[in-house]
């Protein structure tokens, strides 16, 4: 196939030799599941983003609900989020009875705004489930200061920002307890799976219950102490999980050039909004690079002429509250959150990976270019 018509997809996972000996060696270990692969795993991620303890699980949804349920929320509780975000980081509080609200998002950061969460704030209101969106740091500072003056639950819901630094330190590391996932198209991959940071020993202790059929401290297999699910992940994704681990650093440099190399080419072209850049407090770890298209520019026609041109696009991301089964279970319309519902209808994701070749990004900027 000739270099201009091979497709260009939007992800793509980045694992080689090394994934595939620390794999093999689980499998001849006989330890499949519930072995030291796990233990590993969760310090060294641990260990990575600055918190003292994790909790690995089988995907970040499932880290989500298990903080939203050690969050003690039930039927009746309020709980605000995002509208701008994917759906799981609204789903987890419904699985626990409790009522989404959606506050609008800052059209700079895409990330909730806290005069916007301060406002949703009533007597019903629990816990707030922040979204670091598109790698992007939320604002854990005004949030915090929120939470303790309302005596709220701060949930980080960080499946995107493996690696983001707010205010100097990395996500995980703020007291906060965050959420990180794996699915292929993430920085780290282990093929479904997730992780929970906290800097509570006995969350931790509870994570780990919840994650294994609340099973008790006494180690017991069939002594359940609690209600739990199975939310384990297993040795064999953890060992993937490792070897993406010590990649991390590299992955994380590779990424950011890959981006810097998009909003370099994409310098000077009408219509097309490039992501938010750093600044002193936050620092963006890469997970999609996600463009804004001016108003009036038909985005499906321009979805279209990539698509025809072999390039992987999607729509990230629509309003969580427009969505069918919101609209019908909550009466969630049109006008709630207008940031969000604006940024829905223009932004536009491009091929973004590890290993995205420079000549590939010149093609799908010369394409999107000549589309708008
Ligand atoms: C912001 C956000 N929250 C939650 C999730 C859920 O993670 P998972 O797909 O591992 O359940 C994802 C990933 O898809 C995400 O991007």
């Amino acid at each position: 196939m000739r270099a201009a018509t091979r497709p260009i997809p939007l992800s793509q996972p980045y694992v080689d030799e090394r994934e595939e000996e620390l794999v093999l060696e689980v499998l001849r270990s006989g330890r499949l599941s519930l072995g030291p692969t796990i233990d590993s795993f969760e310090e060294r991620f641990a260990e990575s983003v600055g918190a003292p303890y994790a909790a690995a699980v089988s995907s970040g949804t499932a880290g989500l609900h298990l903080l939203a349920h050690a969050a003690g929320l039930r039927p009746g509780d309020e709980a605000i989020t995002s509208p701008y975000s994917f759906v799981a980081s609204a789903n987890c509080v419904i699985y626990e009875g409790a009522t989404p609200v959606f506050a609008d998002v800052d059209p700079r950061t895409l990330n909730l705004d806290p005069a916007a969460v301060e406002a949703a704030i009533t007597e019903r209101t629990r816990a707030i489930v922040a979204v670091d969106i598109f790698g992007y740091p939320c604002e854990l500072g005004p949030l915090q200061e929120l939470c303790r003056r309302h005596g709220l639950v701060l949930i980080q819901d960080a499946c995107e920002a493996l690696g983001a630094e707010y205010r100097g330190q990395r996500v995980g590391a703020h007291g906060v307890s965050a959420v990180f996932a794996f699915y292929p198209n993430k920085q780290i991959t282990t093929g479904e799976g997730g992780i929970v940071t906290t800097h509570s020993e006995e969350e931790w202790r509870l994570l780990r219950s919840l994650r294994n059929q609340g099973r008790a401290d006494s180690g017991g297999w069939l002594d359940h102490a609690r209600l739990g699910y199975n939310y384990r992940i297993d040795d064999v994704r953890a060992a993937l999980g490792l070897a993406q681990l010590e990649k991390l650093p590299r992955i994380l440099e590779l990424r950011t050039a890959a981006a810097a190399r998009y909003t370099e080419l994409l310098a000077g072209i009408d219509g097309v909004e490039t992501p938010l850049a750093d600044d002193d407090e936050h620092r963006r770890s890469w997970f999609v690079y996600v463009v804004a298209l001016a108003p009036g520019i038909d985005r499906e026609r321009v979805i279209a002429e990539l698509e025809r041109a072999g390039i992987g696009t999607a729509r990230y991301l629509p309003s969580i509250h427009l969505q069918s089964y919101m609209r019908e279970r909550y009466g969630f319309r049109e006008g709630l959150c207008p940031v969000a519902e604006d940024l829905s209808v223009r932004t536009l994701a491009l091929p973004f990976f590890t290993a995205i070749e420079p000549e590939d990004q010149e093609r799908v900027v010369e394409v999107l270019a000549s589309a708008v």
